[in-house]
């Protein structure tokens, strides 16, 4: 570019015309859905007509005004289903802390590229993997941000395949066989993840559960030493920190004595509830968890930030590299030095750290602490309150923040197939739109699963909850539904 060059006008790039005014309503819209999580909605409300024929038209030549943009997205999501909000209680949601959506916003305005060395960002993300580590007592801060659970599952496989299948990240399996072992109501992921390494999911041993819906460390034993008489590698056991399904919890230090035996890899898979290894309540659970080789912990479930924010955690500094490293021509080390792509399997990433990084400053471990507490004070409190009424019925021994429960109508006993009076219960509850529950199946049984991962649910809201489940089911059934009254209806 020549110094006398004249300067091409930069007004011409895509640039908002007031930035000032639309940032200004981008806040209004922001600071109204805050407002409308801090209380419970009556019912969810549908897309308006006009804006649902808009979101059908074809994709646009010339463009609309940012503000009316704007306001046609902040009513779509209005008309979506949040799991912000206070009783959205469904699969496992997140509170949406306020601070991540600043993190969130600021990170997005300037995009950096962790990919490779990003300057400052690379300061937070490993601050955050430290403080995230400290938190749950993981004793090894090595890892990445990912995308989510399941990417964190196979981060940690891929590493563990690589170190018991040497070469296989280049040669393949090559003849060789691996097996990974989990319980039976591990997350699905942990199968994909088993196909997505070359392994086959038929060699992902699932193995049956003791009566708190735990592996067994004897089975796991077992299952090991007959793939090792049977010349298959065990590659990693994949223990539970709190299954999807009912929140159980693998006996973390039992199973680390059988990996430490039979040297094998030890994974928890802790998306969902990893953080309870912070409280004093839930804590003892996780004993055993600072042997594991590696631990994934989703911050977007019950560390209450945005999706998607995931931590993959891992005890050796060098596992990752060894699974992922490599040099490109367009992405060149510089003085030898890997690249932060050398360590994960996403190339781009969003900055992901900074919202749990920004979470943790402000709110502080502290008030974490007492956020998760008070979510598993919730489900000991609904456990309680339907252990008492003959109208429900409890499916499991609820260790972490799920609860999972069924409704017993008096009038369907004998009558009803209760599986399906509690699936078309969950479906009701859900187009009703007091609370958001979702079905699930325990056991052959079809229920009501609840999961407490939002900060902003009220103790005095639990009865609630039961009484609206109550007051469907009973109408469901075809009874009389008496509020207050608690019998079966
Ligand atoms: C125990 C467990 N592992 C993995 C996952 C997958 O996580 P993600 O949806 O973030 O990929 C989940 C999701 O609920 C989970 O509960």
């Amino acid at each position: 570019m020549s110094a006398n060059a004249p300067l091409e006008p930069r007004e011409d790039r895509p640039r908002l015309a007031d930035r000032e005014a639309v940032l200004a309503l981008l806040c209004r819209y922001i600071a109204e859905a805050w407002r409308s999580f801090d209380e419970p909605r009556p019912e969810e409300p549908p897309v308006d007509v006009a804006l649902a024929a808009r979101l059908r038209e074809p994709l646009p030549e010339e463009g609309v005004t940012p503000e009316e943009a704007l306001d046609d997205a902040a009513r779509v999501l209005d008309a979506s289903v949040s799991p912000s909000r206070p009783l959205y209680l469904g699969y496992i949601g997140s509170t949406g802390l306020e601070v991540g959506v600043l993190g969130a916003a600021l990170s997005a305005a300037y995009d950096v590229n962790l990919a490779v060395t990003a300057g400052g960002a690379d300061l937070v993300e490993r601050q955050a993997l430290e403080w995230v580590a400290s938190f749950v007592g993981f004793p090894h801060s090595f890892g990445a941000f990912t995308s989510g659970g399941m990417t964190s599952n196979l981060t940690a496989l891929l590493a563990a395949r690589e170190r018991a299948l040497p070469g296989a990240r280049l040669r393949g399996l090559d003849g060789r066989r691996g097996a990974v072992y989990c319980s039976d109501e591990a997350h699905h992921s942990i199968m994909r993840a088993v196909e997505a390494c070359g392994l086959g999911s038929d060699h992902l041993r699932r193995l049956p559960l003791d009566d708190l819906r735990r592996m067994r460390p004897g089975d796991l034993d077992a299952a090991i030493a007959a793939d090792r008489r049977a010349g298959v590698t065990p590659v990693a056991v994949v223990a539970n920190g709190g299954t999807t399904l009912t929140g159980a919890v693998d006996p973390l230090d039992q199973i680390a004595d059988v990996c430490d035996r039979r040297g094998v890899w030890l994974h928890v898979d802790g998306a969902y509830g990893l953080p309870a290894a912070a409280t004093a309540s839930a804590g003892p659970l996780f004993a055993g968890l600072e042997r594991a080789d590696s631990a994934t912990l989703d911050a977007h479930k019950w560390l209450g930030v945005q999706k998607a924010c995931s931590v993959v955690l891992l005890r050796d500094g060098t596992a990752l590299q060894d699974a992922f490293g490599h040099e490109e021509r367009y992405l060149l080390h510089r003085e030898g030095e890997p690249n932060a792509v050398d360590r994960t399997l996403e190339y781009s990433r969003p900055f992901r750290s900074a919202r749990l990084w920004l979470a943790f400053r402000v709110h502080g471990a502290a008030a974490f602490r007492g956020y998760l507490d008070h979510t598993l004070a919730l489900a000991r409190r609904l456990v309680a309150l339907l252990q008492d009424d003959p109208a429900f019925e409890l499916l499991h021994r609820p260790q972490l923040s799920t609860v999972c429960f069924r409704h017993v109508p008096r009038a369907g006993l004998g009558l009803l197939d209760l599986n399906a009076h509690n699936r078309e219960l969950a479906l009701a509850v859900q187009a009703d739109g007091r609370v958001y529950l979702a079905a699930a199946v325990v056991d052959e049984q079809v229920c009501l699963r609840v999961c407490f991962v939002n900060f902003r649910t009220r103790d005095d809201e639990i009865e609630h909850v039961v009484e609206v489940v109550r007051e469907l089911g009973a109408r469901l059934a075809g009874a009389s539904y008496h509020p207050g009254e608690q019998q079966r209806t």
